[in-house]
């Protein structure tokens, strides 16, 4: 049982109980009055010299530190995962071997457009990141609320999340996705179509982060004690079940109280009502990579579940809210690139990206190199490492740092092959240096047209009156056309409702209206290849 190794490492860090002795400064100075500055006279000016002072004003004045560049407000909470059963026969994650294994978690929830301060209850993707603390290191899933994503590669995520954000001139709207510049990008960038479905849906006003899916979207790979991968996809599922808000709620939820969904997650747990997520895995041998109608490297595709069914493997309670907002929620620094033995990354370009920018951000946002001794980032396991000094280091390092090193004292051994270290998954790939997307990412609509024809009229409705509403904003009248257009391309009818309800003229009649792109013969030679 390991669930409370993470406890006791809190327990280590907590701060002294203020109950047990005075006020002191940070020297431990005992203090005997903080409300009045050391003045000359009752009526002069106050003294260089008041330490006390000072020192409480300047840390004041450094509390804040840069809010995450997008998932800025959010929520979080720690509990376990627990697997239902080994699941040896696909990986060796030692977290997935035992169902007596109880692996700590911090789970952070979070909306992904707004500030700090903005509103829960805004119409927009959810983050779902869990961080698995492993007998073998940490495990981060940084997954969303939908299975989908907006673009196939990392370059564009700066393009996209410019669009996305308030407008730079007047830093309007804030947690909303009623503007100009998101639509025109989405516009000119019709890979966003398939995501852009879902976020108009219900699906991106959740009633409470205890009624939300989790997906890892990419597809990662699993791999065994003998080395062999299987395709991944991973879904928590809540075992509440799935449920949104109506639009008229999430608007007044979001002036009434806009800290809707982070109070119904702190107080379900406060009242013992504990969170609970089951997770799933869709799993597809290597041998099937190419018998598919789209890429799996595609993060903008789903692998639909009638062709690969989601086998559950575990269920994760979360029935702990944090000690100190800051100190976990705000400094928790969660990464694609952390990876345990037995789980893997492919060659999903949006995934590659994300495996440099989280560090790369984490390093400003956390001020430098020595964040992952922060509480809630440090490791169950022992980190032994090389590396020294930088800011806020907390190590008291002994001995030599170097490696090869016959003088011993400081450079720990190297793990021998007994299986417990990380080995890179021996991928074979070859090519020439390019700039190009793969032909197998260019199918845009027929994901949206499948996620649109599998919704109920009532789901149509929300769907059509969110696009009316959201684009109904777009001053640009070319932006509301050329959307209307690419809306065609997945369905006529619903670009024709969504046309009326704006103010723009329809296409032809299947002018532009879908038809299934006849898929490029996905095979390792056409998509392996060198773009020639
Ligand atoms: C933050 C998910 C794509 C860069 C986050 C968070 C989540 C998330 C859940 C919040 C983590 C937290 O709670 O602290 C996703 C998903 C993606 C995606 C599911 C696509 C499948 C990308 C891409 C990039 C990116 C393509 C960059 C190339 C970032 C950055 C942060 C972030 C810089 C802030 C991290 C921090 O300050 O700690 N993302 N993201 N994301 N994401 Fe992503």
């Amino acid at each position: 049982m390991t669930e409370d190794r993470k406890e006791r490492q809190r327990d280590h860090y907590r701060a002294p109980d203020p109950a047990e002795g005075p006020l002191t400064t940070d020297q431990g100075v005992a203090v005997d009055h903080t409300d009045d500055s050391l003045t000359v006279g009752e009526r002069g000016p106050t003294l260089m010299e008041d330490f006390h002072f000072r020192e409480k004003v300047t840390h004041f004045d450094h509390e804040r530190i840069p809010e995450r560049v997008v998932h800025a407000r959010g929520a979080g909470a720690y509990g376990y995962f627990e697997p239902y059963e080994s699941c040896a026969e696909f990986t060796r994650a030692a977290f997935l071997q035992d169902p007596s294994v109880r692996t700590p978690v911090f789970v952070r929830f979070s909306t992904v457009q707004g500030p700090r301060g903005s509103a829960d209850t805004v119409r927009d993707v959810r983050g779902f990141a869990t961080k698995f603390y492993t007998s073998e290191g940490n495990y981060d899933l940084v997954g969303n609320n939908m299975p989908v994503f907006f673009i196939q590669d990392g370059i564009k995520f700066p393009d996209f999340v410019h669009a996305l954000k308030p407008e730079p001139q007047n830093d309007i709207p804030t947690g909303a996705s009623a503007h100009d510049t998101l639509w025109d990008f989405v516009s000119l960038q019709p890979e966003t179509m398939h995501m852009m479905m879902w976020l108009m849906s219900d699906r991106a006003i959740p009633r409470s982060f205890r009624m939300m899916q989790g997906f890892g979207v990419h597809t990662f790979r699993f791999v065994d004690a003998q080395g062999r991968g299987t395709f991944v996809k991973f879904h928590w599922k809540p075992k509440l079940g799935v449920h949104s808000l109506v639009w008229d709620e999430a608007q007044e939820a979001a002036g009434r109280d806009p800290d809707f969904n982070r109070r119904d997650l702190w107080e379900a747990i406060e009242a013992g009502q504990y969170p609970e997520y089951e997770l799933g895995v869709q799993l597809i041998p290597e041998e099937d990579e190419f018998n598919f109608d789209f890429d799996l490297l595609d993060a903008t595709k789903i692998v639909p579940e009638e062709q690969v069914p989601v086998r559950p493997i575990g269920h994760m309670v979360l029935n702990r809210n944090p000690d100190n907002f800051f100190a976990e929620t705000e400094q928790v620094a969660f990464h694609t690139g952390n990876v345990v033995p037995g789980i893997d990354f492919t060659n999903d370009p949006l995934l590659q990206a994300r495996n440099f920018s989280y560090l790369d951000t984490q390093l400003i946002r956390l001020g430098g190199p020595n964040f992952s001794q922060l509480p809630v980032n440090q490791p169950v396991t022992p980190a032994r490492t090389n590396h020294r000094d930088g800011y806020h280091q907390t190590m008291l390092h002994k001995g030599t740092n170097y490696s090869p090193n016959s003088l011993g004292g400081g450079c720990p051994a190297l793990a021998g092959a007994d299986g417990y270290a990380f080995s890179h998954y021996a991928e074979r790939v070859e090519g020439h240096k390019i700039r190009k997307r793969s032909e197998s990412f260019k199918d845009f609509y027929s994901q949206a047209a499948l996620f649109w024809n599998s919704m109920s009229d009532w789901e149509k409705r929300h769907i059509v009156d969110a696009f009316r509403f959201e684009l109904g904003k777009v001053a640009a009248v070319h932006v509301r056309e050329r959307t209307v257009e690419q809306l065609a391309r997945v369905n006529y009818d619903l670009a024709s409702q969504v046309a009326q309800g704006i103010g723009v003229a329809m296409p032809e009649p299947g002018a532009n209206n879908h038809k299934p792109q006849a898929s490029p013969a996905l095979s390792l030679e056409n998509l392996q290849g060198d773009g020639s």
